[in-house]
């Protein structure tokens, strides 16, 4: 049995569908042709498989995965790269799938490893950006939602490993203290 609370929703399974489907139309309007999908494990993994089932082309996928420390919620700009691609890109038209650019450490760092193994052309698509948050400049060419500087949860994301398989985002309340 499971007593945690649900999150408090802040974007519907009905709105990110909504958003998820006409990012689709518009990264295939600005990558047209060849196109090679990146995702960044774990939280990017929901995310990329709607994303790319509302793209009505002969694409192929693969999934990389960054480690930043310190683990949990803060990020301090130090990014391992835990897995790299699996399939070469040089000359490809890539795709990067993010779940949330927050400080964006991982996502520069991410395109920093894959920009050196000279893709023809690298976009990068994130669900959610917290703006509010950015430590360093990261080119973010397609963002579903600006949220502000909240920890969300739901739809890939999660909280110490759980709440990804919530199909709507929400928030998690401060949980209230037994003793007052
Ligand atoms: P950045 O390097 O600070 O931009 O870190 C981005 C990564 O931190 C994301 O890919 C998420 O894995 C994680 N993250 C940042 N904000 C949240 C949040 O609100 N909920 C869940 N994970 C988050
Ligand atoms: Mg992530």
């Amino acid at each position: 049995m499971d007593s945690q609370p649900l999150p408090r929703v802040l974007l519907s399974e009905a709105d990110i569908q909504t958003r998820v489907s006409s990012l689709a139309h518009e990264i295939g309007a600005a990558m047209p042709g060849d196109l090679h999908v990146i995702g960044v494990l774990t939280g990017a993994f929901v995310f990329l498989a709607d994303l790319i089932r509302y793209i009505d082309r002969a694409l192929t996928v693969d999934f990389i995965s960054a480690s930043s420390y310190g683990s949990g919620t803060v990020s301090r700009g130090s990014v391992d790269l835990l897995r790299g691609v699996t399939v070469p890109i040089r000359g490809r038209q890539v795709l990067l799938v993010d779940d949330i650019v927050d400080t964006g450490h991982t996502l520069a760092a991410l395109q920093r490893y894959l920009l050196e193994q000279s893709p023809e052309r690298l976009h990068t698509v994130c669900l959610l950006d917290k703006p509010s948050r950015r430590q360093v400049q990261v080119a973010v060419e397609h963002i579903g939602f600006e949220i502000a500087d909240q920890f969300v949860v739901g739809y890939g994301l999660d909280a110490d490993a759980r709440y990804r398989n919530l199909r709507y985002l929400g928030v998690l309340d401060p949980v209230p203290r037994a003793d007052r």
